[in-house]
């Protein structure tokens, strides 16, 4: 076992903060209050090759390992979660997911802008009515010829005023409810309108939308692996998104400690700094404790994940600790600021505000638990349909 990181992973570490505290947290509390999505960056980024970390340098991207995209996404967040979760879409759920079950044509099509930063990616799965029921989507592929004609509304789509390169999830079989019958496609910007910006609590950099898809018709080329397997293109795709939303928690959790441990030392009452009274203490002690247990666990299933091994089970205890981990820790950075840290003086507002998303996207923690307690219990589909009844 060895807890280190390696020098290529710490050399990428260190380039994403340096550029995080530079170029992003200087301006977070700005893109916060003004609602600002700053596209401008998302270039800046690609140049340092941090918007296609963990992809094969032969498809565009920076070609290191999957653990150093983590390290990356907890850096970003740390700065700024909006700028984070933007990256993480579109890394783990547009460009991922097309290296994976993709032909070599659409590899080599879609990836590279995506990884070169050309444009960014979306992953169009929920809808108003298919959220943590996902299977229930009711967008349409219909066999149109040679291809399909896909009609139907997305909600809650990251990146979608933005993005070029849609993974949208449609129903090719009709007669088949639930998680079967459901493909996977790659759709252009253009195939896609844009109905709704949301006004949401926090990650006010990022952008979130309404999207709807008005018989786009679409041939073969589009089709992400094979028709009706399109719910596990999903799955799998959130296997590993969920690694990337745990490590933008603990960037914004690491954020709210920084804080608050700094004001800790420097605030005094009673003739001493409140670092020095015990009740402090003890809330310094148990955010850097449970910091260090989240990243435990995210590191640990990056790790399997970049090793090519299971990683379902422990991707969704990371995300669910470290999302629950961030959102007390969050409050607690605000309760040791006391009345400074409700207010826009300090981030640690925002902090909390950003913190409390990680628990409802990509899965919320009840569908982490329900994840995990299929794992943990040895359920298959056949025996959880019975005790489902
Ligand atoms: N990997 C591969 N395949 C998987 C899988 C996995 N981890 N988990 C399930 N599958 C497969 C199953 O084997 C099954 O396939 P077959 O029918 O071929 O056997 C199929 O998928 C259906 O599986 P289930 O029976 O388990 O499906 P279910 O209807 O019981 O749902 C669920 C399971 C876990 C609740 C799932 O619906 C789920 O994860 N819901 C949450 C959805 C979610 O996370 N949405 C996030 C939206 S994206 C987002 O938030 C992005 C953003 O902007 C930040």
């Amino acid at each position: 076992m060895d807890f280190a990181l390696s020098a290529d992973q710490r050399e990428i570490q260190a380039l994403a903060r340096e550029f995080a505290e530079a170029e992003i947290e200087p301006h977070a509390a700005a893109w916060d209050r003004e609602h600002r999505f700053p596209r401008e960056l998302y270039a800046k980024l690609a140049d340092l090759g941090l918007m296609g970390v963990c992809v094969p340098e032969e498809y565009g991207g920076a070609g290191a390992d999957f653990l150093s995209y983590i390290l990356v996404l907890e850096e970003l967040s740390r700065a700024d979660a909006g700028v984070g979760v933007t990256v993480a879409v579109h890394t783990s759920a547009a460009t991922l997911p097309i290296l994976t079950f993709g032909t070599e044509e659409q590899k080599a099509r879609f990836v590279p802008p995506l990884a070169r930063g050309e444009h960014l990616g979306a992953f169009a799965l929920t809808e108003p009515e298919a959220g943590s029921d996902a299977g229930a989507l009711r967008t349409r592929a219909a066999r149109d010829g040679d291809g399909w004609t896909i009609s139907g509304a997305k909600q809650w789509i990251t990146n979608g005023t933005y993005a070029g390169t849609f993974l949208l999830f449609a129903r090719t079989d009709p007669d088949t409810p639930g998680a079967r019958g459901v493909s996977a496609f790659l759709l252009d910007g253009e195939h896609v309108r844009v109905t709704r910006d949301e006004e949401k609590l926090g990650l006010n950099s990022s952008i979130t939308n309404d999207i709807v898809v008005e018989g786009a018709r679409v041939g073969r080329d589009r089709l992400l692996h094979e028709e009706g397997r399109g719910f596990r293109v999903a799955m799998a795709t959130l296997d590993g998104g969920r690694i990337g939303i745990a490590a933008q928690a603990l960037g914004i959790a690491q954020a709210a400690y920084d804080v608050a441990r700094s004001y800790a030392k420097e605030r005094h009452t009673f003739g001493k700094p409140i670092a020095e009274h015990q009740a402090i203490q003890y809330k310094l002690a148990d955010m850097s404790t449970e910091i260090d247990a989240a990243r435990l666990l995210v590191y640990r299933a990056a790790w399997l994940k970049q090793e090519g091994q299971p990683h379902t089970e422990e991707g969704a205890k990371a995300k669910l600790f470290a999302s629950e981990m961030a959102r007390r820790q969050t409050a607690e950075a605000i309760q040791i600021l006391g009345g400074y840290g409700y207010t826009k003086e300090f981030p640690v507002e925002r902090y909390y505000r950003d913190a409390k998303v990680t628990e409802i996207y990509e899965g919320t923690s009840e569908i982490q638990r329900l994840v995990i307690a299929r794992s943990v219990l040895g359920l298959r589909q056949a025996e959880r349909t019975l005790a489902q009844g």
